[in-house]
């Protein structure tokens, strides 16, 4: 297969992730006989230097010219002072929202070798943590309306939410639920926010036409709670927009690093935009620190969602979780004493085990 796949390194430990997740890509390549074109894409804080603005259109244009885009992260300190409008993160966002991206899976997963390394305890962990975030991307508060007062002494942010938007995340979690152990929880705030209420009213009426998945409703707040309590207990998390990005920060700390999670934004056709998590972390870019696995992951569920590479993907899945097994680990999945490796070295490791 050839494939056309647009590199978004961004910021901070961004480069250095990507780099390492492109080259898992090409043994992949080399071993199941595919090809592999990388166009870069700016966008960020790399953008706002170059060119003025977070993401342009040549940028935009070139990344919805691509299969797919594979991206490292945006942002930092030093763009602290940029307005609001231009900020890095506008770069993210832009290209989430101008590629259609409304479907965000983050799966959290518990691998038994890191065990030691979650926060939480034994006891809880044992009873296994596979769960799925899929989290609404193009709407919600962030991407509502949002303003000051003219004497700008009030500022403020709609959360905003239609029934269609609604419909179609929902019926990607129920299809996602129908591949896993068939139970989708909403998470929102229906004591609270009208716009809950319309997702409860919708997801119900959807959960008719998948009578196989149990469908069950949880406040956030609750939620936040319940993670840490028992996460065994979720399967998959369907949720609104900024509810997601704070419980998907949260699950990927229960499986022991946020280095390690991965996620796919998706739309109705096989395009997608594959990102780890995490943010750019500028404090350790460049000094061979960084955790690659989340990127690499990410490259993994690229060849599955966008290319159907079924097999490709699971290579590189074993092959992450070989390098686990044989003790394989950056800084911030060691436990005290262990023994650490770099993020060349981690990405090579993970590399040799593919083919
Ligand atoms: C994420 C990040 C982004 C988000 C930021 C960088 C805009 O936190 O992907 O979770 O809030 O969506
Ligand atoms: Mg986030």
């Amino acid at each position: 297969m050839d494939m056309k796949i647009a590199l978004v390194p961004g910021d901070g430990i961004g480069p250095d992730i990507v780099r390492e997740a492109v080259r898992v890509l090409d043994r992949v390549a080399s071993a199941y006989g595919h090809s592999i074109s990388y166009e870069e894409v700016d966008a960020g804080g790399i953008s706002i230097d170059r060119y003025g603005i977070p993401l342009t259109e040549d940028a935009l244009e070139k990344a919805k010219a691509a299969d797919a885009v594979l991206l490292g992260a945006v942002g930092g300190p030093k763009w602290d002072g940029v307005p609001g409008p231009k900020r890095p993160e506008k770069g993210l966002l832009g290209l989430r929202s101008g590629l259609g991206l409304f479907c965000n899976f983050r799966p959290a997963v518990i691998y038994p070798e890191l065990s030691a390394a979650s926060p939480l305890k034994d006891s809880i962990i044992t009873r296994g943590v596979d769960l799925l975030v899929v989290r609404e991307l193009t709407g919600g508060i962030y991407f509502g309306e949002r303003g000051r007062s003219d004497d700008g002494e009030e500022a403020y942010d709609t959360m905003r939410y239609s029934r269609g938007e609604i419909r179609r995340i929902a019926a990607k979690a129920f299809e996602a639920a129908m591949g896993r152990r068939r139970k989708v929880t909403l998470v929102d705030k229906a004591n609270v926010l009208e716009s809950s209420r319309l997702w409860r009213e919708t997801v119900s009426e959807l959960a008719a036409s998948y009578p196989e998945v149990e469908l069950d409703f949880m406040y956030v707040d609750n939620a936040a709670m319940q993670l840490v309590r028992d996460p065994s207990r979720f399967d998959v998390l369907l949720t609104e927009n900024m509810f997601g990005d704070i419980l998907s920060d949260e699950a990927s700390m229960i499986t022991g690093s946020i280095g390690m999670l991965s996620s796919a934004s998706l739309r109705e056709d096989s395009f997608g935009m594959y990102e780890p998590i995490h943010g750019s972390a500028p404090d350790i870019a460049g000094k061979d620190i960084a955790n690659p696995i989340a990127t690499i992951l990410s490259a993994a569920s690229m060849l599955r969602y966008s290319f159907s590479l079924e097999k490709e993907a699971a290579a590189i899945e074993s092959a992450v979780k070989s390098a686990l097994s044989d003790g394989i680990r950056t800084r911030d999945i060691a436990v005290e004493g262990e023994k650490t490796v770099g993020t060349v070295e981690c990405g090579r490791e993970i590399e040799g085990r593919i083919g």
